[in-house]
Parts: structure tokens; sequence; C-alpha cells
């Protein structure tokens, strides 16, 4: 994946509208082939970025390159690119077939050329048996499978996916991105997708553009952004995780150790740049944390305030003495012996899965 050429490269990219930033500093590059998802909180520009690339806006300035060219002044049509967009418009008066073949026809090509595509596209998102139903004698999910034939059918080389799982029931959006999955290694097209959701972000993506206002603050494959958040922001917003504030007391090379103001030592790895910060905030996740008592681990101690059971796993709540919370994730594999309600107890946790991140 890494080795393949990029697609789309966009440097020093900056969009404004009016007086209002909406993206500035962008450099990014995608390889051709890969799933790439753009995530963030709305607003932060994700839109704005796809629409962008679809040709539907120009760059304020910096330069955009797809497959090697520089498209600046090439038109939409011109741009191997198709955008699905979050309220796919399909045509109600047509039925699925035609709603498919509509873009083909325009551009004029042979009548058994056009059937061949169109078939070919609706066995590939399953919707052969619907061809000849109207839009409105089919499902939610379905109608977005018809959405992403009629963009795959013009065989692009990227596909832009604008939240198209938005307006899909729980269920059914998780279907659809295995199915996107398996749609996606079939025709090898590049995949740009947007959500805001970090399930799908990570189900999904061989790399995650974390945005932020405007900006791109971390692009990562999934595990290594959950593990190693490069940021506050990146920490809270891909998966849940308990938060110390805390002060370096020691920092060694990448080595440092961090200290609450109620006492509770860290010992994190892999922060370089430790002695420049003097307070910090540590991040560690609740799968991180165990009732495991080992001499080897750090500790702290504190009581159990809550136990929230849900099959595989139970979420633990435990008051520490400071008053401070946090949550402790467990697997309920019988193997292990938990605390139980109101008990005092010890949380240990391992130097290589604290994250040590610049104060906010
Ligand atoms: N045509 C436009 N004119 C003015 N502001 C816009 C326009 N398009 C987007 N914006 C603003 O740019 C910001 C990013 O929007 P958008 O890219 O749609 O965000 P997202 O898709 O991440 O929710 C928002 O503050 C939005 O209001
Ligand atoms: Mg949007």
């Amino acid at each position: 994946m890494n080795t393949a050429p990029p697609i789309i490269e966009i440097s020093a990219g900056k969009k404004v509208f009016g007086n209002f930033t909406a993206l500035s500093d962008i450099n990014l590059s995608i390889a051709e082939g890969e799933i790439l998802t753009l995530l963030g909180p709305s607003g932060c520009g994700k839109t704005t970025l796809m629409r962008l690339i679809a040709g539907f806006e120009a760059l304020s300035s910096g330069t955009l390159r797809i497959a090697g060219a520089d498209v600046a002044s090439m038109p939409p049509e011109a741009r191997p690119v198709n955008m699905v967009f979050q309220r796919y418009a399909l045509f109600p008066h047509l039925d699925v077939f035609e709603n498919v073949a509509f873009g083909l026809r325009v551009r004029g090509l042979p009548k058994d050329e056009i059937k061949d595509r169109v078939q070919q596209i609706l066995r590939i998102v399953q919707m052969e048996s619907f061809a000849s139903r109207y839009i409105d004698q089919i499902s939610g999910g379905q109608s977005q499978r018809v959405a992403l034939a009629r963009a795959l059918v013009n065989r692009p080389k990227v596909l832009l996916l604008d939240e198209p799982l938005a307006a899909l029931d729980l269920k059914i959006r998780q279907h659809m991105l295995g199915e996107m999955k398996r749609i996606h290694a079939e025709t090898g097209a590049t995949f740009v997708y947007v959500t805001h959701d970090q399930d799908e972000a990570m189900i999904l993506s061989d790399r995650v553009v974390l945005m932020e206002k405007g900006r791109v603050v971390q692009v990562d494959r999934p595990r290594d952004m959950y593990a190693k958040p490069k940021s506050l922001f990146a920490a809270k917003f891909l998966g849940e995780t308990n938060l110390f504030d805390a002060r370096i007391t020691q920092a060694n090379g990448a080595s440092a150790t961090a200290v609450t103001a109620s006492g509770i030592q860290f010992h994190a790895d892999g922060f370089p740049d430790a002695s420049a910060h003097e307070n910090v905030v540590i991040s560690i996740r609740p799968e991180a944390l165990s009732f495991r008592v080992e001499d080897s681990l750090q500790r702290a101690e504190g009581t159990v305030e809550d136990i929230a059971f849900i099959g595989s796993r139970s979420f633990y709540t435990l008051r520490l003495d400071d008053q401070s919370r946090v949550r402790v994730q467990v697997q309920n594999d019988a193997r292990t012996s938990l605390p139980s309600l109101n008990a005092r107890t010890c949380v240990c946790w391992d130097t290589a899965n604290v994250v040590m991140l610049p104060a906010g």
C-alpha cells in the first residue's frame, strides 16, 4: 500500500470563504487504492476538502494534483473522481437500472456496453435482482447501494464518499461498512471516506486523517492513532480514555516521569520532548488498566463505585483516593478474579500504555 504512487497530493492547501478560513496548511498525500477517512467534528472542513478534490470548489492557495496532474483548471467532469453525497439524490421516476445507467447514457456510450457495465456494477453491489424496481420500492440500505453503483459505474480512480451511511439505521450501517470494504476490494478504486463516527473510521480505514478547525492534526493507521495519539484532541476524539493532569518531575531522553497533584506517578516512554513541557496530560485507555497486581506495574488505589456489565466485557468505575474517577475495562473470561462493588482495590498499568501529551 505504501509503495503505491499518490493518486491525490495536496500541498499547502488553503480555502477561504470571504474572511473565514475553512482549511489551512493542508498537506496530504493519498495512495492509489487505499481507503482513507477524513475524521473530525462537524464543521472542521471535511466536506470542503472533498469538494475541492471533486472540483466543486477551487483552492484559495496551494496545489492539488490528481494522478500526477495539477487540476486547478480542470472541471469536475474531467476529473477521474466521483462523489457520493450524504443525501444521495436518486431519480424517483427511473428504475434502479436506469439510475445507474444515467451517466453512461449522457456520455453516449453504446447500448450494449451500458448494459454490461450496469449489470456488472449491480452484481458488485448485490442489486442485480432489483434492477427494474423504482427508488420508492427499495429500502434505505438498497438506495445507498444504488448510489454507490451510480458512482462506480463510471470507473472513477477515486470515489469520494461524504458520510454515505449517515441516513441509515445502526444495523444496516454496520452491514454496509462490511459491504463497503468488499466493494473497495473488488473495484480497486481509491476511497476517500468522510465520517464523524470514530468506529466507522477505525473499521474501514487504511489510514485516518484527523481534522480539527480546518487543519489536519494527525494522519495515521487507526491502531497507531489509537495507541499513540499526538494531542489531547486526538486522544479524546478516537476512543475512550482516562486523563490525568500531571507535572513532569523527571525527563531523561525519551522516558519521563510525571506526577499528579495528588501524587499518582506515571512513567512513560516515547515522549522525547518531555523536558520542554512542565505540564502534561496523561492518557490511559480503559483496557490498559487492570486489577491484576504485578510488581512490574505502576498502580493507584481506589474504591469500586460502579460496575457496568455488557456481556463479554465490564466497565468498572473506580474512585481513586484523590476523588478522581477512572474507567477500567475488563474481559469477563472468568479467569481473573474481579473486585466487587464498593471494594477497595488496586488498579495497575504498564509503562508501555502510558501516553504523555502536551497540556491543552
Ligand atoms: N460555501 C461556503 N461559504 C461559507 N462558509 C462555508 C461554505 N462551505 C463551508 N463553509 C464553512 O466552512 C466550515 C467547514 O464546513 P464543512 O467542510 O462543511 O465541514 P464538515 O463537513 O467537516 O462538517 C464550516 O464552518 C462551514 O460553515
Ligand atoms: Mg460535511
